[in-house]
C-alpha cells in the first residue's frame, strides 16, 4: 500500500514508521513525506531515508485550501492509497477530504474525546486529569473528532510538566501508530458506524 506521511515538525513518529518500515514490521511503503513547514526535521528523516519529501508552505499559496489542493494534487501523483498524519500541525479543509479518495489517519497525544487541538498535554496537566495517553483515529472533518481506531493509556504523575508527560506519551505513539496502521493494512478494522471493531 503506497503510504504517504505528513508532518510539521520533529517528526519523531515519522522516525517510528520508517523504522518499523525498514526492519520490515510495517507492512507499508512509504513513498512520500510532505510538510507545510519548510524547516521541519522530518523532512530531513525523509531524505535520509530516501523518501521523496516536499514542503507546502502556506505562505507561497493564497489561502490553505489551493496549499492544499497542491498537496492533494502531489499525493495523487504519487499514487498514495493512505495518509498518516504524524504531528501535522493543521486542520484538513472538508474539501481536502473529500476528494482525498484515501483514508486518512492521525495520532493524537490524548484520550479523545478529551483534549482535542493544540497543547493536548498540557490541557491534561492543567486540567489535573490522572490518567492521559494517545489516540490513532481516522481522519473526518472535524477536530480530532474521527472514528477511534486504538487507545492506549499513560498515567499522569505528581508533578508533570506538559514536557515530561509529553515524552512518556509520546514513547507509547510511536508503538501505537505502527500498530493501527499493521491492522488497517491487515483487514482487520470493520467500521460500524463511529464503532470500529478489530477482528480476532
Ligand atoms: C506528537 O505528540 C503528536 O501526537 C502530536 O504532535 C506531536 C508530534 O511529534 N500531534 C498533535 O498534537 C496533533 N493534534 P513528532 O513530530 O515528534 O512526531
Amino acid at each position: 500500500m503506497k503510504t504517504a506521511v505528513l508532518a510539521s515538525g520533529r517528526g519523531s513518529n515519522l522516525q517510528a514508521l520508517i523504522d518499523a518500515w525498514q526492519s520490515g514490521s510495517l507492512p507499508v511503503n512509504l513513498v512520500a513525506v510532505g510538510s507545510d513547514q519548510s524547516e521541519a526535521q522530518a523532512l530531513k528523516r525523509a531524505e535520509a531515508a530516501g523518501i521523496p519529501a516536499k514542503a507546502f508552505p502556506l505562505n507561497a499559496y493564497p489561502d490553505q485550501l489551493a496549499q492544499e489542493e497542491d498537496l492533494l494534487a502531489w499525493l495523487h501523483g504519487n499514487e498514495v492509497e493512505l495518509l498518516l498524519l504524524a504531528g501535522y500541525m493543521r486542520v484538513l479543509k472538508a474539501d481536502f477530504i473529500q476528494k482525498a479518495g484515501f483514508p486518512i489517519l492521525n495520532i493524537h497525544p490524548s484520550l479523545l474525546p478529551a483534549f482535542p487541538g493544540l497543547h493536548a498535554q498540557r490541557q491534561a496537566v492543567e486540567y489535573g486529569v490522572r490518567y492521559s495517553g494517545c489516540t490513532v483515529h481516522f481522519v473526518d472533518e472535524g477536530l480530532d473528532s474521527g472514528p477511534i481506531i486504538l487507545q492506549e493509556v499513560v498515567p499522569v504523575l505528581p508533578g508533570d510538566t506538559e514536557d515530561s508527560l509529553a515524552a512518556r506519551i509520546l514513547e507509547v505513539e510511536h508503538r501505537l501508530y505502527p500498530e493501527a496502521v499493521r491492522l488497517l493494512v491487515g483487514g482487520k478494522l470493520e467500521r460500524r458506524g463511529r464503532q470500529i471493531w478489530v477482528k480476532k
